[in-house]
């Protein structure tokens, strides 16, 4: 005799995951072509951004987005965090990431046979979830660094010097954008993910374990 069950459904994306992955993504489109315009008017590298790529129109203006959306960008980031470590959604949903878990998906993805079970990111997902957000963290400290290299020295210290902190922020916002970048394609390679980053979306409990 079959019993009539209804499986147990779960939100994909909580809200707070949804308001902050949100707010993260267009703080993060403003701090990056500010950033851009403010790196243009003193390069460390052989090169400029193009005008068109850069927000602000001249070196002031450009900090003044700059400086407005960093609180936007830190605090958010600050809640999600939180968020993350007191809700169990990084240990539940980003960890762990093991050498043998990521080999496994590595040779999936060659193949073309990595599975993506909405609700349950694979292994490369969750490397480069956690990789972005160690980068975003990064790039927040070595801003900090050149922000205020007197009163926060311990840290430009850290950062090893000012010109160095310079370095690494340039870095960690190459890797964040080398992130977007990806991340956009899979995201056109399995658009199904992105109505439940909007919505929330339901799935059924069983359909979350691959
Ligand atoms: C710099 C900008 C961005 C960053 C740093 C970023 C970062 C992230 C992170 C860390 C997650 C995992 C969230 C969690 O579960 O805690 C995520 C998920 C996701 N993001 Fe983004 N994101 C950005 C921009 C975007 C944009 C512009 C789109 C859409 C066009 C997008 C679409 C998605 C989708 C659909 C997911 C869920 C993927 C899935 O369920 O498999 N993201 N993003």
């Amino acid at each position: 005799m079959s019993r009539n069950v209804t499986p147990k459904r779960r939100t994909i994306h909580s809200s707070i995951v949804r308001l902050t992955h949100w707010i993260n993504a267009a703080a993060m489109f403003v701090m990056v072509t500010s950033g851009w315009q403010i790196y243009n008017a003193h390069p460390i590298l052989d090169f400029k951004f193009p005008a068109w790529m850069t927000l602000g129109g001249w070196l002031a203006g450009a900090i003044a987005w700059h400086f407005a959306a960093m609180w936007v960008l830190a605090i958010n980031l600050l809640v999600y965090i939180v968020y993350g470590l007191v809700s169990g959604h990084f240990r539940r949903d980003l960890l762990p990431i093991t050498p043998a878990g990521l080999w496994r998906d590595i040779k999936a993805a060659l193949t073309f046979r990595l599975p993506h079970a909405l609700g349950h990111y694979n292994a490369i997902q969750k490397l480069l979830y956690a990789g972005v957000i160690a980068l975003i963290v990064l790039a927040v400290l070595s801003g900090l660094a050149i922000w205020k290299p007197v009163q926060l020295q311990e840290l430009t210290w850290l950062m090893g010097g000012f010109d160095n902190a310079r370095v690494v922020h340039f870095i960690a916002m190459a890797g964040i954008v080398g992130f977007f970048l990806v991340h956009i394609l899979l995201v056109i390679i399995v658009p199904r993910t992105l109505p439940p980053m909007i919505t929330g979306g339901r799935v059924a409990d069983a359909e979350a374990t691959p």
